[in-house]
Parts: structure tokens; C-alpha cells; sequence
């Protein structure tokens, strides 16, 4: 194979001044001139290139001033689904049958037409839709997406060229990696644009045909993410994309005899509740599905008392509020050793309250709103319980405050807490919310211990420290409670290409996103051994 050299997309800062920063600018008014002038973005279903408008109409806002209407999009009905699946399996044959870097150049001329041509306005899409500043969309619909198209079309190529060692003179033993029978379904979620494109990607790239259905809160980004493989070049039916409800699309194509796969971003009960009626349909199926799923995670900053404790607090904000905590990855629990306890108190308060909050229209807001009303009610209750003392032992140290009258607004949070097991020192979030429990700095490996056992999942970890004997200690004291484990570093920003990216336990099934290990599930390979 002949692929163009990998790299990482360079990222841009934005800085005030920059053409890069006008662009944006420009295509933020762009996209809200136009939402003023002519109303919602329209988005259809698409099958096998063919715009569909259904009788069920669906909108997504924008999440930090939801009186405006960022999309209005389309339902997938049930006649609409069954014609998306065997359009898919009729174009099946040709897709798989295409040279692999035939295939290959059309990811990659996705990437060339994201990086140079729609940058900012998937970027706009993402920050209006999804409620990311200008960095946060930087980081994942523009340089992550590109990332996952380049480096998957590289891991690809390494898959293939994988063939058996040993031959004879007689004989020739090859591999070929064949695409799963049948098609794949992607549900994809709303906080990464990114991971949208890379669910269906993946295993289109290694020659399947692909559902998609978008989460109705990333509706415009995702649109967008599609028409861009379209440009590229991406064959019609290849990829269907089909927004809807979610259990609806699912009774419907988990009873598809010639259901291969799923590929899947979001909650856990969601994904169990998937896997489940998957399971109950083990008997329809032509082959046994591949099940691929990176669900919730409760993700720790563990500080040994050698830690260095200013990096440690800042990157304990950046971890927990970056995109008001919506990250997947995102730190939503930390240990902190009493005689650090004072200095990192201390930066956490006077750092929190120094984020600016606010619509992403201004680049001065670090922090925006949460992405919907579910998730406003869901995070505030927590608060409430702790503002009415529900737990003594818990208590709110900075932020806490919220409003949703313009937008789904909640202040970065910091709360502290001499439970180890209280409530939000165990459940997923999803906010800008932090619970911190400070330890007796001679007792790290018990409270390692705690940390490890404390919740089902094992997504990402950090551990902060100087000293190298515990380093080692705290790194295999957590060796499965996180997928991604850093080390002095905070437990968010993975980057693809240098830190493949999944957990275990509740948090997924592990198969690194961004890797060759994910690519192998939509492949089933056939092993031929000629004799001559
Ligand atoms: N890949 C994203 C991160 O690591 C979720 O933050």
C-alpha cells in the first residue's frame, strides 16, 4: 500500500488577531445569519444519496440559549429503515469489492477537504449545536476527526499487510481480511462531532456498510461530517444516515437476519439495554454480531503526597471543566493527600471561580452551558441534595449556582467530602462537577484501594506523583480501573494516533478507538493455504 506519510492534524490556537480566529468568527455569523433569515438548518435522512423527508419531525437547540433552533431534522420511519438496509446490502458487494486504496482515498480526501475547506464551519456546527468553545471544537471536530480518518486508513494498511510467516515452496498460506457479512449499525453521541465520524469510518473503511444514527443533540455537526464524506467521494448507501429514535431503530434492525455489528458511543444503560435485545435475538442472526461499546465512565485524579501539587490542581481543572465536563474521559473524582490538601484548595478555589461562563460566541468563556434540559435537571439535583445537607459529610466548596432561563447554565463545581462513597464521589455526571476526598497521606495504598473498587467503571485514571516507587505502586494498584491511564497528566485529551483511546469493566468493551485493535472487529478474516 502507498498511503501519504501520518501525522496529527496541527492544531490552531485561535489567539486574538489570528486569520484562523476571524474565520471562525465569520463562519459563526455566517451560520446565524442564516438561522436568522431562513430559520432551522433541515436535515433529512439519507438513503443511498436520497434526501427523505418523513412525517416525524425532530429539532436540536442550541444548548446554551435554547430559544433558537439550531436544526430541524427528520425521523427514520420504519419503511424508510428496511429500504436503508437493503439498499446497504445491495452496494455491499461493490464497496467491499474496491481496492483498499481506492477505499482508503476517499477517507483521506475527507480529511484534506475537513482540514482546508470546512474547518470552520463544522467547527461553528459543533460550537452552536454542541455547546464547545473554539478550542474544545478545535480539538475534536477538526484535528480529531481528521486524526481518525488519516490514522485508521494507516492502521488499515498495517492490518492487511499482516500475513502468516511461515510458507514452503509447496505452499502459500495468506490472510484476507474480508468485512463482516452483512451491515453495521453506529449510534453515536453528542459530545464529540469526532467520534460521530469515526463510529461509522471504521468499519466502512475496512469494507462494511453502515447505519448511522446520529444523537438528535449533535444533529447539524454530524449532517455536516456526512455530506463532507459524500464530497469526498463515498459511494451511495455505503453509509445510511438515518437520525430517529433510538429504541425504534434498534427493534428494527437488531431483527435483521444479516445484522453484523454494532459500533457504540454513549450511556452505559443504554448500551446494556442495546446488547440485551441483541442477545434476545441471537437466533435471527446469520453470524454472531460484533458488540463494540465505550459507555460512562467516573474518572480519578489520584495525588500521592510527593505530588507536584500546582500541575496537579490545574490539570484537575482542565480535566474536570473543560467542556463543562462533558467528556467522556472527563475527571469527575479526586484522592488528595492531607498535607497537599491546603495548596490545592486553595488553586482549585481561586482558579474555579476565575473560569469565565458564557455563550461560545464569546472566546473569553471557557465554560458554557450543559447540553440539554435532562441533563440541567439531572446535575442540579444532585446539588440540591447536597445544598439540603442530605449527606453532613459533603459540601459544596466552590460554584453550585445554576440557571436555565437563557441556557442550560451550571457553575463549575468543586465539591468536598469526607465520604469516600458519597453519591457523587460514584455517579457519572455529566457536568462540571468535581468531588474531591482528602486522605491521610500515610494511608496511599489503602485508599488506592478504595479508589479502585469505589465504581463499576474503568474508563480513564490519572495518578500525580514524583516519587517513582509509587508511581509504581499507584500504577499497579490501578491497573484496571481505567483504559487510559496517565501519569502526571490530566485524564482527558487522548489524542488519536499517541493514546488509543477506551476502557473496561462498565466503561466499554475496550476496543480502542483510533487503533487497529478497533479496526479488527469489522473484519472476519478468511485464511487460505494453497498447495502448488
Ligand atoms: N478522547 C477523548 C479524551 O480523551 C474522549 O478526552
Amino acid at each position: 500500500f502507498t498511503l501519504p506519510a501520518v501525522k496529527n492534524e496541527e492544531m490552531r490556537d485561535y489567539a486574538p488577531g489570528s486569520v484562523d480566529r476571524r474565520k471562525l468568527q465569520e463562519a459563526l455569523a455566517e451560520m446565524r445569519e442564516q438561522l436568522l433569515k431562513e430559520g432551522p438548518f433541515k436535515v433529512p435522512v439519507i438513503v443511498n444519496g436520497e434526501h427523505i423527508t418523513t412525517d416525524s419531525v425532530n429539532t436540536q437547540a442550541l444548548p446554551f440559549e435554547h430559544r433558537t433552533t439550531l436544526a430541524s431534522f427528520h425521523e427514520t420511519d420504519a419503511s424508510t429503515l428496511r429500504k436503508a438496509i437493503d439498499l446497504a446490502l445491495k452496494v455491499k458487494p461493490e464497496w467491499e469489492a474496491m481496492p483498499f486504496n481506492d477505499r482508503a482515498a476517499i477517507f483521506l480526501k475527507a480529511a484534506d477537504l475537513l482540514a482546508n475547506k470546512y474547518r470552520y464551519k463544522l467547527m461553528a456546527a459543533t460550537m452552536l449545536g454542541q455547546g464547545k468553545n473554539a478550542w474544545q471544537a478545535e480539538i475534536d471536530a477538526a484535528a480529531e476527526l481528521c486524526d481518525f480518518w488519516r490514522f485508521n486508513c494507516h492502521f488499515a494498511a498495517q492490518i492487511y499487510a499482516d500475513q502468516p510467516v511461515k510458507n514452503s515452496a509447496t505452499t502459500w498460506n495468506r490472510m484476507e481480511y474480508r468485512p463482516l457479512e452483512g451491515f453495521v449499525v453506529a449510534y453515536s453521541p453528542f459530545n464529540f462531532t469526532a467520534i460521530g465520524g469515526n463510529l461509522v469510518s471504521a468499519p466502512a473503511l475496512m469494507g462494511n456498510v453502515v447505519l448511522w444514527k446520529p444523537s438528535p443533540m449533535a444533529m447539524y455537526s454530524n449532517y455536516l461530517v456526512y455530506e463532507i464524506l459524500r464530497e469526498a467521494g463515498l459511494p451511495d448507501g455505503v453509509i445510511q444516515f438515518v437520525p430517529g429514535n433510538a429504541e425504534f431503530i434498534a427493534k428494527e434492525a437488531f431483527s435483521h437476519p444479516e445484522f453484523a455489528g454494532l459500533h457504540f458511543t454513549g450511556s452505559t444503560a443504554v448500551f446494556k439495554h442495546l446488547w440485551k435485545q441483541i442477545s434476545n435475538n441471537i437466533d435471527v442472526y446469520k453470524s454472531y454480531p460484533r458488540i463494540v461499546g465505550e459507555t460512562g465512565g467516573k474518572n480519578m485524579h489520584f495525588l500521592h503526597k510527593s505530588a507536584d501539587v500546582r500541575s496537579a490542581a490545574l490539570q484537575t481543572i482542565r480535566g474536570a471543566f473543560e467542556y463543562n465536563g462533558q467528556k467522556c474521559s472527563a475527571t469527575s473524582r479526586v484522592y488528595v493527600p492531607d498535607n497537599l490538601w491546603d495548596e490545592f484548595r486553595n488553586i482549585l478555589v481561586d482558579e474555579t471561580k476565575a473560569l469565565k461562563m458564557g455563550p461560545v460566541d464569546d472566546f473569553t468563556n471557557f465554560v458554557t452551558s450543559v447540553i440539554n434540559e435532562h441533563s440541567f435537571n439531572k446535575i442540579t439535583s444532585y446539588l440540591n441534595d447536597i445544598k439540603s445537607g442530605s449527606d453532613p459529610k459533603t459540601k459544596i466548596l466552590v460554584g453550585g449556582n445554576s440557571s436555565s432561563t437563557e441556557g442550560y447554565y451550571i457553575e463549575p463545581t468543586v465539591i468536598v467530602t469526607e465520604n469516600p462513597h458519597a453519591v457523587t464521589m460514584k455517579q457519572e455526571l455529566f457536568g462540571p462537577v468535581v468531588t474531591v476526598y482528602v486522605y491521610p497521606a500515610d494511608k496511599f495504598e489503602e485508599t488506592l484501594e478504595l479508589a479502585e473498587t469505589t465504581t463499576p467503571y474503568a474508563l480513564t485514571a490519572a495518578l500525580f506523583a514524583q516519587d517513582r516507587e509509587a508511581i509504581v505502586t499507584g500504577s499497579n494498584a490501578l491497573r484496571h480501573a481505567a483504559g487510559n491511564f496517565y501519569i502526571n497528566d490530566k485524564s482527558t485529551g487522548a489524542v488519536v494516533g499517541q493514546q488509543p483511546f477506551g476502557g473496561g469493566r462498565a466503561s466499554g468493551t475496550n476496543d480502542k478507538a483510533g487503533s487497529g485493535l478497533n479496526l479488527l472487529r469489522w473484519v472476519s478474516p478468511r485464511v487460505i493455504k494453497e498447495t502448488f
